[in-house]
């Protein structure tokens, strides 16, 4: 209230001070009388409409309020200067003829813009309706690039994000319960043979516990790979940050994992740049990133190939890692998909050999919990994937 004052002093002292220099200061007192009050009294009525707009119903009252207001101010203005300075009524009757027919042009143009804004702001509105009640399909279209085609687009924006997160997760739960189902269709067939007393002899017994503990394995490993997921993707993060030799850590993984690559006549080596520093992390999830990658390596690559994994210092302040293999490569189309929740190259049933599609998200959602990034590089031939994480800081490597 006191800087539309403040405003409306400024404006009449303006006023008073043109008409001073252009007719002399008796003209400028009496302009200054004139408007002093017009302009405050405009601005007591404009403040009281705007502290009871709740009140006074939609903008489009609103504004027709203010409008009133500003051609009333008009009016009168119009019709004291006409009264004190105008002898001749010919001369007035053009000057109020004048000022009423801007006045009605200029109450017209307002409210045609009005209109238009009001038509947009009700689009927007229209469309939060529908989303709220579920629709997805809907959006303002609102063009240009004023203050309102921002809030449409903003709103177009977040309902198209609301359904892709609505399809994907809509996706996840799909691809959950076909992993959840598979195993437990199997439990519930290798039960019922048993409770039908079809499992004679000893051997058959121990053939059909063997089958029902690798199908219980198998839904442990799938449920407790989701909660991991869910607990790293909702930022609860558990684990404490230490100083870590990647070096050893990438040797020791390929240690523990040569059994299973030489089962499968792949060979699996470690290039270690000398003086390697040491990363800021946690060993164990770093160990499971190291483990996801070489496992999926030798999953991937036939017998006779090779994997290697590489650790180098990267850019000032971070240290890169490599798996890579000379197996099958990933295709073009999938690139980019590889990281999602349950995506899997191929279609497969169980969960014996290949996985649930979980590995790469989950390292995923590890290395950027420790501030670093994944990706898949690009390679001649077979996959490389490559990830990044900060060095400790001044430290050299021992
Ligand atoms: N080294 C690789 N070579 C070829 N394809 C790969 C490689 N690594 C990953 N992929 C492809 O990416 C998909 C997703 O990998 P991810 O590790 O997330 O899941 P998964 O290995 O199928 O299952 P999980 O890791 O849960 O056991 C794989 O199914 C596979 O098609
Ligand atoms: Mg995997």
């Amino acid at each position: 209230m006191r800087r539309g004052l403040a405003f409306a002093v400024l404006a009449a002292a303006f006023g008073g001070g043109l008409a001073a220099a252009v007719h002399g200061s008796a003209a400028g007192i009496t302009s200054l009388l004139i408007l002093l009050p017009l302009g405050c009294a405009t601005v007591f009525a404009a403040h009281a409409i705007v502290a009871a707009r709740t009140r006074i119903g939609g903008l489009r009252r609103q504004f027709g309020l203010l409008a009133a207001v500003a051609a009333a101010q008009l009016a009168i203005a119009v019709g004291v200067f006409v009264e004190l300075m105008f002898v001749s009524r010919h001369d007035a009757f053009f000057a109020v003829l004048v000022a009423g027919f801007t006045g009605t042009l200029s109450l017209w143009a307002g409210r045609l813009l009005g209109r238009r804004a009001l038509t947009d702001v009700e689009a927007v509105r229209t469309t939060l309706g529908a989303v709220g009640q579920g629709r997805r399909d809907v959006r303002t279209n609102l063009a240009g690039h004023d203050e309102l085609a921002r809030l449409g687009a903003d709103v177009d924006a977040m309902v198209s994000t609301l359904a892709f997160e609505e399809r994907a997760r809509r996706g996840l739960i799909a691809s959950i319960s076909h992993d959840l189902r598979t195993p437990l269709t199997s439990l519930r067939l290798l039960v019922d043979a048993i409770d039908d007393d079809l499992v004679a002899d000893a051997a058959m017994r121990r053939d059909y516990l063997r089958r029902i503990s690798t199908n219980v394995h198998a839904l442990s490993a799938l449920i407790e790979d989701l909660f991991e997921l869910s607990r790293l993707e909702s930022g609860d993060i558990r684990w404490t940050m230490e100083r870590v030799m990647l070096d050893e850590l990438v040797q020791e993984t390929i240690d523990a994992m040569r059994p299973h690559a030489d089962a499968r006549a792949v060979a699996v080596h470690a290039e270690l740049a000398p003086r390697l520093a040491a990363a800021q992390a946690n060993p164990e999830q770093i160990q499971r990133v190291l483990f996801n990658l070489i496992q999926n390596a030798i999953r991937h690559t036939p017998a006779d190939g090779s994997v290697v994994v590489r650790a180098a210092p990267a850019t000032e302040g971070a240290i890169e890692i490599e798996v890579a293999d000379t197996g099958t490569g990933i295709a073009g189309d999938k690139r980019d998909r590889v990281f999602e929740p349950f995506f899997r190259g191929t279609d497969h049933d169980t969960r014996s050999d290949d996985g649930a599609g979980l590995g790469l998200s989950i390292s995923r959602a590890i290395i950027e919990a420790h501030g670093g990034r994944i990706w898949l590089a690009d390679a001649a031939s077979g996959t490389s994937v490559r990830f990044r994480l900060p060095s400790v800081a001044g430290q050299p490597a021992r």
